[in-house]
């Protein structure tokens, strides 16, 4: 690696980042800014050197939030495409970064990014018309697949009556396996569904608790789930059935992924306010409301990561890799986003949504 020869060049580094970066003490006092700061805040360093950054970003800021969740987990957090409101500057969009230094003195880099859209959300948003493109074919193919399918099942069973005892076998894994197209012809169907989903204010804490009940009584049997609830959370808009598939599939994903002896698994809500996502170039959707399926498995294997929201994308041997793309579908038509992430040697699904207004 190129080395710096001096403190000098450390300098030199420093302000030619081209965003805006400030080095953030314990006590949220600004140390130290570079070039492109100066420029965003309209101010020279000399001014805002060893002012409380709350002065500019305001005490409640969720960006302090950030910097200091830096700081105590030693992770860095990224807020996507938030309105940042500088004293006295009209607002702008920014993702901004809060990235732990490794220092003793708990510094914290704070990093606005100008890009509005990241690229993880771009993700999600190309993932709305991949998932809307298959819906189309996913209608006509449970349709084209189930015809053929009952002829081979009748002729299955007429065929049952005279064959000899050896071949009642091989008939048996016949109608095994045409049973298991048909289930899958079944969740295809529910894919491939048109009809609007409904919007009801919806309580997710009461749907994340159904789905653990359920879980908890059938595949998750042997695996600690703990409930992390925010309980000011507010309602969300949405469809109850289709947001219980969501949790589902999450949760059924988490269950599979976890170790046999030790799984454990973590629902948790929180209300995260500033969290916008840009669709197109005028709506811009609040997306306050996140709940997330946390588990402490392998996390995704590295292959499939870039195509995880995609239909038949499975590790799995027995897997159909409908789950996710399900998931991606349903949640996208609330308006909302799934986002994959791993901390702390946990993988992380969360569901960002919009919260129900009369
Ligand atoms: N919680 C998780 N931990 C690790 N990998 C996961 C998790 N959830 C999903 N995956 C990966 O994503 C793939 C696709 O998931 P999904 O669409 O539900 O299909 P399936 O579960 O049928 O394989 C899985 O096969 C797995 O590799
Ligand atoms: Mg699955």
């Amino acid at each position: 690696m190129l080395q710096p020869e001096s403190d000098e060049s450390y300098e030199v580094i420093w302000d030619t980042i081209p965003y805006p970066a400030f080095v953030i003490s314990k006590s949220n006092i600004i140390v130290t800014a570079n070039s492109a700061a100066e420029t965003y805040c309209l101010s020279s360093i000399r001014h805002i050197k060893n002012k409380p950054v709350a002065n500019y970003l305001g005490a409640n800021s969720i960006i302090l939030n950030s910097v200091d969740q830096a700081r105590n987990t030693l992770v860095s957090v990224t807020l996507y495409n938030v309105e940042v409101f500088w004293l006295n500057k009209s607002s702008s969009t920014h993702d901004v970064i809060s990235a732990p230094m490794n220092s003793s003195d708990e510094n914290v880099l704070l990093l606005f990014h100008p890009h509005g859209m990241s690229k993880k959300m771009n993700r999600s948003l190309t993932h709305r018309s991949a998932a809307r493109s298959v819906t189309g074919m996913a209608a006509m193919l449970a349709h084209e697949i189930r015809n053929p399918l009952a002829g081979i099942s009748g002729a299955a069973q007429l065929l049952e009556s005279s064959v000899s005892l050896d071949d009642k076998e091989l008939l048996e894994i016949v109608k095994t396996e045409v049973n298991r197209v048909e289930s899958l012809i079944d969740r295809f169907q529910t894919f491939g569904d048109l009809t609007p989903i409904k919007q009801e204010p919806v309580n997710i804490h009461d749907i994340l608790s159904q789905a653990k009940r359920a879980a908890g009584a059938g595949f998750a049997q042997k695996i600690e789930i703990v409930e992390n609830y925010d309980p000011s959370l507010p309602l969300v808009k949405g469809d109850p059935d289709l947001l219980l598939q969501v949790v589902q599939n999450l949760l059924k994903n988490a269950a599979e992924a976890v170790p046999v002896a030790s799984g454990q698994i973590i629902i948790e809500t929180g209300f995260k306010q500033g969290v916008k996502l840009n669709i197109g170039n005028f709506a811009k959707e609040n997306l306050p409301l996140q709940f997330s399926i946390i588990d402490n498995g392998p996390g995704v294997p590295e292959q499939i990561k870039e195509d995880l929201y995609d239909p038949f994308v499975s590790s799995k041997s027995t897997g159909s890799g409908l789950g996710l793309s399900l998931v991606s579908k349903i949640i996208s038509d609330h308006g909302g986003v799934v986002e994959y992430s791993r901390v702390n040697e946990r993988s992380i699904f969360s569901v960002l949504m919009p919260v129900w207004a009369e």
